[in-house]
């Protein structure tokens, strides 16, 4: 089934049409299930972020900033001072459900930066004024994402062959999504692109979410094992890698989906262009390089049990499950922004962004 503009359309996160919700498209039961969760207190917005349901920088930015406006409005305070109390925790609790992609702190920040900066006003204008800017959010991310895509563009032609790993699509982000988002605008563009979706051990996101979107919308997608990236690169299939990010570091040093800095090693050695894509949300100045940037650790559960009818490994055995790895700035060939493409030495282009 082709539906281009039903993928890039896809309605993975939005405010109930009372505001008091947040609705989110589940990711977990995708690709077999279509569900919809109605997300009203905290803990069910932090089990939302924490298991995935909502997941992909971008969108779990999104959702934080639906999800802090929904629990101020439930604020039961009658001085300014009681209100950003009572906000501070939620933030502070939303923000402790995933370290790794800085646009949940960013979303919440900007959500805190309302409240703190409109002091004087009344609590009803107040979360008027929230309600206001987590909308923006979301607005802004879909213009962020056909910005991303446009550049993206720019680096391929129609018929390359693409490898990309985990999923940075429409259901990460808006719209056409950050790595995704050339190859959907190609396609709406009469252009046909061969995309390799790595599956994305442990928990599945190029197999479940990437080809599912790809498929849907007529783009011709080959699902690999991630150990089968090296043997489509040296069979001269891949013309160039797209990969998203969580948190972008101040000298390019980027954390994305754990097996990505495998992947860039391997184009490195194929002379394959690698190329990271994202929004300037997601490049965090207060990191110098990737030693300053958190990694999640998941459960094991997530390596010996998930997916499988039964434990692949004995109850005894260690596991080590970073969700998350650095791709070394050496690796990266450019770094594609809504505002332009960052190549080498990042340490300039970046910050030369920020001043635009
Ligand atoms: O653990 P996930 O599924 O949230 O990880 C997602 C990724 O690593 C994506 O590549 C990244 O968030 C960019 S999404 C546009």
């Amino acid at each position: 089934m082709c539906n281009l503009n039903e993928v890039t359309h896809i309605d993975n996160v939005r405010l109930s049409e009372d505001g008091k919700k947040v609705i989110i498209l589940n990711q977990t039961r995708l690709p077999n299930v279509t569900e919809y969760l109605t997300l009203g207190n905290a803990e069910e917005l932090y089990d939302a972020i924490f298991e995935l349901k909502v997941r992909g920088a971008p969108a779990i930015g999104i959702c934080a900033g639906y999800g802090i406006y929904v629990l101020a409005q439930s604020i039961n305070a009658d001085t300014y001072d009681e209100f950003y109390k009572e906000f501070v925790k939620h933030k502070d609790y939303l923000n402790s459900s995933r370290p790794t992609a800085v646009n949940l702190s960013w979303a919440l920040n900007r959500m805190e930066g309302i409240v703190t900066a409109n002091k004087e006003k009344t609590i009803p204008d107040i979360l008027k004024l929230l309600e206001e800017e987590c909308r923006a959010i979301h607005e802004e991310d879909i213009k962020m994402c056909t910005a991303i895509s446009e550049y993206g563009l720019t680096l391929i032609k129609d018929g390359d062959g693409i490898l990309t790993h985990c999923n940075a699509g429409p259901l990460a982000t808006s719209r056409y999504g950050t790595a995704l988002g050339p190859l959907f605008l190609g396609k709406e563009r009469g252009m046909n692109f061969k995309v390799f979706a790595d599956e994305t051990r442990p928990l599945l996101q190029g197999a479940r979410l990437t080809s599912y979107e790809l498929e849907k919308a007529g783009i011709d997608v080959t699902l690999i094992c991630d150990n089968m990236a090296g043997i489509v690169m040296k069979n001269g299939w891949i013309k160039a890698c797209f990969v998203g990010c969580d948190r972008i570091a101040a000298n390019g040093d980027t954390a994305n989906k754990i097996g990505t800095s495998g992947v860039a090693i391997l184009a490195q050695y194929y002379g394959i262009p690698f190329y990271v894509l994202g929004p300037t949300s997601t490049i965090d100045l207060n990191c110098q390089t990737g030693r300053d940037i958190e990694i999640e650790l998941r459960d094991p559960k997530e390596i010996k049990e998930k997916f499988y009818r039964e434990p692949m490994a004995l109850k005894e055995v260690k596991c080590y499950n970073p969700a998350f790895d650095i791709t070394d700035y050496s690796l990266i060939t450019a770094i594609v922004t809504e505002k332009g493409i960052c190549y080498p030495p990042f340490q300039d282009s970046i910050r030369a962004l920020f001043h635009k």
